[in-house]
């Protein structure tokens, strides 16, 4: 293995941070080319690009961890592989096959090695596989080239206070997508249009907001670029709704609590349900698990509160067990890690 990079390992943000390669595949005549590899951090670009007037882009986000065996670990990388592949057809982009997927994913990981962090740091190497249209056009319709590109970063955790409970504005003059919408899919639209909720959000203190469901404005929905889940009397209870991400966080957390005991369900969660919550919280890859605290509600300032500054004990028994999973610590029993060779 190479030296490792000259980072401050303990105290990485969760940004972009300069590695050395990315990874590249254009989409022309209707196929894939070979993948190329690319040290440079530019994209050029026609002006009329479809991406940049009709927001022709999707993206993904996964972790790979080094274990204490020194070895690096991917997670469920065909799982975000399948969804980038829905998303690409959500709006009519081509499908990044699998095998291209993943020799992308694998390949850029292998030359950016010195950058993986180490063991026992609270940091992982975030990966960010997208894809956009770059043919040009003045009228509506999708291009007919595309450019797919990986990149790494390092990244330390999420919040810089931890793995601590934040607190969550409710919002309801605010929708983030449309139930026959996108929000199921992982296209950069979704995140535009949440951009004004979560900017109200912060002004008021908060670390970031949940949208109800935009139809009847009575369920919750997606919990900022996370989803949501609360528990009560040993049940852990997820929002099922079709504008909201499938999380592959949300789907491992549901098997690890089965696999420790608790019950799952996977339903339509009122608003009324807040008040009976024992424990609630976000999932998602960049944070794994966010505690929350409070959660108040935007019009009539209702608060519920879920803790007393720490996180609840079941949050607490999910999350250990999942970044244990990942980072080798613990047996991956489901079959979800893939070590690098
Ligand atoms: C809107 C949204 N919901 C949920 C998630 C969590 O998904 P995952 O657990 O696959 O990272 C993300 C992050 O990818 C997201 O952007």
């Amino acid at each position: 293995m190479s030296e490792l990079a000259n980072l401050d390992w303990g105290n990485l943000p969760f940004d972009y941070i300069r590695t050395d390669y990315n990874v590249r595949c254009y989409w022309k005549d209707g196929k894939w080319g070979e993948l190329e590899v690319n040290s440079s951090e530019q994209v050029t670009m026609h002006m009329g690009a479809t991406v940049l007037h009709y927001g022709q882009e999707a993206f993904e986000g996964l972790k790979a961890f080094r274990g204490k065996d020194n070895k690096i670990r991917l997670f469920r990388w065909e799982e975000n592989a399948k969804r980038m592949q829905n998303s690409c057809n959500g709006i009519l982009m081509p499908e990044i096959p699998t095998e291209l997927f993943k020799k992308a994913v694998f390949k850029v990981i292998k030359l950016n090695e010195r950058f993986v962090p180490p063991y026992g740091k609270g940091a992982s190497l975030y990966i960010r596989p997208f894809i956009f249209g770059t043919g040009y056009g003045v009228g509506v319709k999708p291009s007919n080239e595309y450019l797919f590109i990986v990149f790494v970063s390092p990244v330390g955790p999420y919040f810089k206070t931890g793995f601590n409970p934040v607190n969550m504005l409710l919002v309801k003059n605010f929708d983030r997508a449309a139930p026959l919408g996108t929000g199921n899919i992982k296209v950069g639209g979704n995140y535009a249009a949440g951009l004004k909720a979560m900017k109200f959000a912060k002004a008021g203190g908060f670390a970031n907001v949940i949208f109800l469901d935009s139809k009847e404005k009575k369920y919750i929905d997606e919990c900022g670029p996370a989803n949501f889940f609360g528990i009560k009397n040993g049940t852990y209870i997820t929002p099922k709704s079709e504008s909201i991400l499938p999380s592959i966080t949300n789907k491992s957390l549901e098997k690890l609590a089965e696999h420790l005991g608790y019950k799952i369900e996977r339903r339509k969660v009122p608003l009324d349900e807040l008040s009976e919550f024992e424990e609630v919280g976000a999932c998602g890859t960049a944070a794994v698990i966010t505690p929350i605290g409070k959660i108040v509600i935007q019009d009539t300032g209702k608060e519920f509160v879920y803790t007393n500054g720490e996180p609840g004990k079941i949050t607490k028994e999910l999350y250990t067990n999942l970044l244990g999973v990942q980072t080798g610590d613990i047996p991956d029993e489901f079959g979800w890690v893939t070590i690098l060779d």
